[in-house]
């Protein structure tokens, strides 16, 4: 059997609850022997999108911008697996990880991460009614993507070293890593 490649994207800015629960999801693919990364995009240089559309959609060109977006097309690309993670803020997606979304517009159609695994994760520090209306934004991107929802979790948790404290959202990461890779 081919080896699974298992990518963790997180929209976080600090090491915070989201990392902790992608850390999570990872730790329950690596169980099968999957490959796994976890790639901070607040490491990375990924400049706005310019919105110079009709130029990339639909283009073999892509995007224009030379920054790491054009590693993490490649990333992603070669992935089997996605799982997106993000703090909610203002129930939303961080800037970041809305930076990130917004730079596939580029390759969405046709979408390059067709058929992939996806699954997502959320933190936020409200009850959990507030961090879905923030997921929103990451299901329709997997959905425009025409990734396949695998699940998702969200857990109320608010400073850093929180959601390790929840048991049962750390145990449902952990599922989902699993789930991803069966
Ligand atoms: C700019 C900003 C906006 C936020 N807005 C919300 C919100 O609308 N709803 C919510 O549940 N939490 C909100 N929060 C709280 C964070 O989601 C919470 O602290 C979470 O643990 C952050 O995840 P992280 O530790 O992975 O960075 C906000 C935090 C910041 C910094």
């Amino acid at each position: 059997v081919k080896e699974m490649k298992v990518l963790a994207i997180s929209g976080s800015p600090r090491k915070g609850n989201t990392d902790a629960m992608l850390e999570q999801v990872l730790k329950g693919t690596a169980e099968t022997g999957a490959e796994v990364e976890l790639v901070k995009l607040v490491d990375k240089k990924i400049g706005i999108c310019e919105g110079c559309d009709p130029d990339c959609f639909g283009t073999e060109k892509g995007c224009h911008l030379e920054d790491d977006m054009q590693e993490l097309y490649e990333k992603c690309s070669k992935a089997d697996a996605i799982v997106l993670g993000s703090p909610n803020y203002f129930r939303n997606v961080s800037g970041i990880m809305k930076n990130f979304i917004d730079r596939w517009n580029a390759h969405c159609k046709p979408s390059k991460l067709k058929g992939k695994k996806a699954a997502i994760v959320m933190a936020g520090g409200q009850p959990e009614d507030n961090i879905k209306q923030g997921a929103k934004s990451l299901e329709t991107f997997v959905e425009d993507m025409k990734m396949v929802l695998v699940g998702k979790v969200f857990a109320e948790a608010d400073k850093p070293g929180k959601v390790q404290g929840n048991k049962e959202k750390m145990q449902q990461c952990l599922e989902l890593g699993k789930k991803l890779v069966e």
